[in-house]
């Protein structure tokens, strides 16, 4: 399965902090807001990702993750010139993709919760049609909303409704088949001129190929779209990683933790932060003599 992060957009809402950076490379308490979703698509095990994002900011992002080798992965970059739509990641992502299955984070998403790492690699296993990921919130206007029968089956997707008809969130993770890229190419512009991802979602709906994967309580799934929710989700950060001395999206553990690199690989990048908490973290995880994380579980 090929991963792709869209990363576009302008970030007006967080203006000033996004007028000279994207807003996928503000920090979230530790690390860039980037690592987040780039850390979802690998726990997936997705190891050959596009980047995709606003020409201006494109150098950026590979400033942060080169070729994605020094993690085990191979991460192109491209380019997304006017904010048309998150379904348009698969038009411009169709090389990337080529006969390949395809997983789209949104670049400003953040996921957290047990047994994520698990419910990512089974559902990426055989996708045959849409999986969604849904996820109670108390604003749902704010997102595409899913309604679901008694059942869990998905009945009805709408786009930011304005009397939504659950409180069932859809998430900014998506997989798809390999039909993602024809669907996309054959949408039409909504009325403000976007590929709707959600029009894109009830493709799928209507041929009776959407399913839904419920992310229930206990799990997080953060906002990062105002001054608060991006206070709040460095917050949540900062509060788990202190209380329990681990560190969340921490890339370089992950890269070793899914057998990416080795832990010499590890080790090294760690070393380059030395002047670090992150980097004595990543080095310490890593140290000789040091049980693999799986076997301390
Ligand atoms: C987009 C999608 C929406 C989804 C949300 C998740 O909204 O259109 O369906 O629920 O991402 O973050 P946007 O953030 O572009 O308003």
């Amino acid at each position: 399965m090929k991963g792709i992060i869209l990363a576009g957009g302008h970030g007006t809402r967080l203006h000033p902090i996004t007028i000279g950076t994207s807003k996928q490379l503000i920090p979230v308490y530790d690390k860039p807001m980037i690592y987040y979703p780039l850390s979802v698509l690998m726990l997936a095990g997705i190891t050959d990702i596009l980047v995709i994002s606003a020409p201006r900011d494109r150098e950026s992002f590979r400033r942060l993750l080169g070729d994605g080798s020094a993690l085990g992965l191979s991460i192109g970059y491209a380019e997304q010139d006017r904010p048309r739509g998150l379904a348009e990641a698969f038009v411009i992502g169709t090389d990337h993709i080529g006969d390949d299955d395809v997983a789209l984070v949104l670049g400003d998403n953040i996921f957290h919760g047990p047994g994520f790492s698990g419910i990512l690699q089974e559902n990426a296993r055989d996708v045959n049609g849409c999986v969604l990921f849904g996820y109670p919130v108390r604003d749902p206007e704010r997102y595409g909303v899913a309604e679901v029968d008694d059942d869990g089956n998905l009945v009805s997707l709408v786009e930011k409704p304005a009397r939504p008809r659950s409180n069932l969130a859809i998430t900014g993770l998506y997989f798809y088949d390999n039909d993602v890229v024809d669907i996309a190419k054959n949408l039409r512009p909504s009325s403000r001129g976007e590929l709707e991802i959600t029009d894109l979602n009830r493709a799928y709906l209507e041929r009776g190929r959407a399913r839904l994967v419920s992310l229930g309580r206990g799990f997080a799934w953060l906002d990062t779209g105002t001054h608060d929710a991006l206070v709040e989700a460095a917050q949540y950060v900062q509060i788990l990683e202190h209380r329990q001395g681990v560190r969340i999206a921490c890339i370089e553990e992950i890269a070793w933790r899914m057998g990416f690199i080795g832990r010499e690989d590890c080790h090294r990048l760690g070393t380059a932060m030395a002047g670090t908490a992150y980097g004595r973290y990543v080095m310490d995880i890593s140290a000789a003599g040091r049980p693999a994380p799986e076997e301390r579980a």
